[in-house]
């Protein structure tokens, strides 16, 4: 298979988890005879200093022609008082409106090693395996107007969407509850939005086509306490913009550990961004200690998603809890008794992994 990618490094250890994603995608690549093809492109703030936008026509450019794009992390508190058009932020919600990545889905399963590090308690949080399916291009972040009036007296933003923009995402969501256990929690604030009653009934009215599929409606506060006092009751959660963004940040801690989490944003046709759900963590960038294996996660959601490859996912996925399961951890991850290593090490036992899984495989059964 032949495939153009777009690497957006941006900002802090951007840089860093990008090159160690790209690397096991190379592994993963030649072991199975793939051609992938790379372009760089900047974003975020790097590209503010570059070309004074945080999203050069270049890279929508290049991000339009390609079949994929990961992107690394973006800010950074050298930008923190721009301007809103100058923020490294605004280049993440340009490319994800110009691709028309409108799905944005965020799975949330922890790691055994890594989940008594969670806040929560032991028993709530074991066996939680969750899949956020965010709105990602419409809602309270894209509305119209949205600005000051009365020189600043009065402000306004508008939570807006199509009937048919509510239909694709809701679509979206079950056909993943599909392949996975079947149930769907639909978000919303029914009680107060109109946009939420619209999004209600559009949800019963898909029912229909996905009998197979259990539905259940929950208000945003509710789910925001059930996420954390019941996670297990959760398998596909669907909601609006703004409420993803929140849910999912909320939900991050269950696993005790962002940073292994991945996401895929995905367009109709499938093409996708993928990303991890941490950010440019500048306080360590550049200094060769920061975690690549979200973004390697993410690697594998773009071989799944856009490019339908299951096996070669389901290796780097397989390599990735083989590390942790042989004990190494990077610094942001509390593995008990684990050996820590910087981000080239953890990139090499990983890529060992990948390119030697089968034998890797059997040496563990012997070991059982
Ligand atoms: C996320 C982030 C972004 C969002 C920010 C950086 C604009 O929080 O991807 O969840 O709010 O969507
Ligand atoms: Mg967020």
């Amino acid at each position: 298979m032949e495939k153009q990618i777009v690497l957006l490094p941006g900002d802090g250890i951007g840089q860093e988890v990008i090159e160690s994603a790209k690397q096991v995608l190379e592994a993963v690549t030649e072991r199975f005879h793939h051609t992938f093809t790379y372009h760089t492109h900047d974003i975020g703030g790097v590209a503010i200093d570059k070309h004074g936008t945080p999203l050069p026509e270049d890279t929508v450019r290049a991000c339009q022609q390609s079949d994929a794009v990961l992107l690394g992390a973006v800010g950074g508190p050298k930008w923190d008082q721009n301007p809103s058009h100058l923020r490294p932020e605004k280049g993440l919600l340009g490319i994800r409106k110009q691709l028309g990545l409108f799905a944005n889905l965020r799975p949330i399963k922890g790691f055994d090693q890594l989940l008594h590090a969670s806040p929560l308690k032991h028993d709530v949080v074991a066996g939680s395996d969750l899949l956020i399916v965010r709105e990602l291009t419409g809602g309270l972040y894209f509305g119209t107007p949205s600005e000051r009036r009365n020189n600043g007296k009065e402000v306004v933003d508008t939570l807006s969407y199509q009937r048919d923009e509510i239909e694709r995402i809701v679509d979206n969501a079950f056909q993943s509850a599909r392949l996975r256990r079947k149930h769907l929690t639909s978000v919303d604030k029914a009680n107060v939005l109109e946009s939420s009653k619209v999004w209600r009934e559009v949800v019963e009215e898909k029912k229909a086509d996905y009998p197979d599929v259990e539905v259940e409606h929950l208000l945003v506060d509710a789910a925001a306490m059930k996420i954390i006092t019941n996670p297990k009751q959760f398998d596909v959660i669907v909601t609006e913009n703004m409420f993803g963004d929140i849910l999912s940040d909320e939900a991050s801690v269950l696993t005790g550990s962002l940073g292994m989490l991945p996401s895929a944003s995905l367009r109709e046709d499938g093409m996708g961004l993928y990303e991890p759900v941490h950010g440019s963590a500048p306080d360590i960038a550049d200094q060769g200690v920061a975690n690549p294996l979200a973004t390697i996660l993410s690697t594998a959601l773009m071989l799944r998603h856009s490019f339908g490859l299951e096996k070669e996912a389901a290796v780097i996925e397989e390599a990735v809890e083989q590390v942790l399961e042989d004990g190494y951890c990077t610094g942001d991850l509390d593995v008990k008794g684990g050996k820590q290593v910087g981000t080239k090490e953890m990139t090499r036992l990983v890529l060992e992994r990948v390119t030697a899984q089968d034998a890797t495989k059997s040496i563990m059964t012997c070991y059982a």
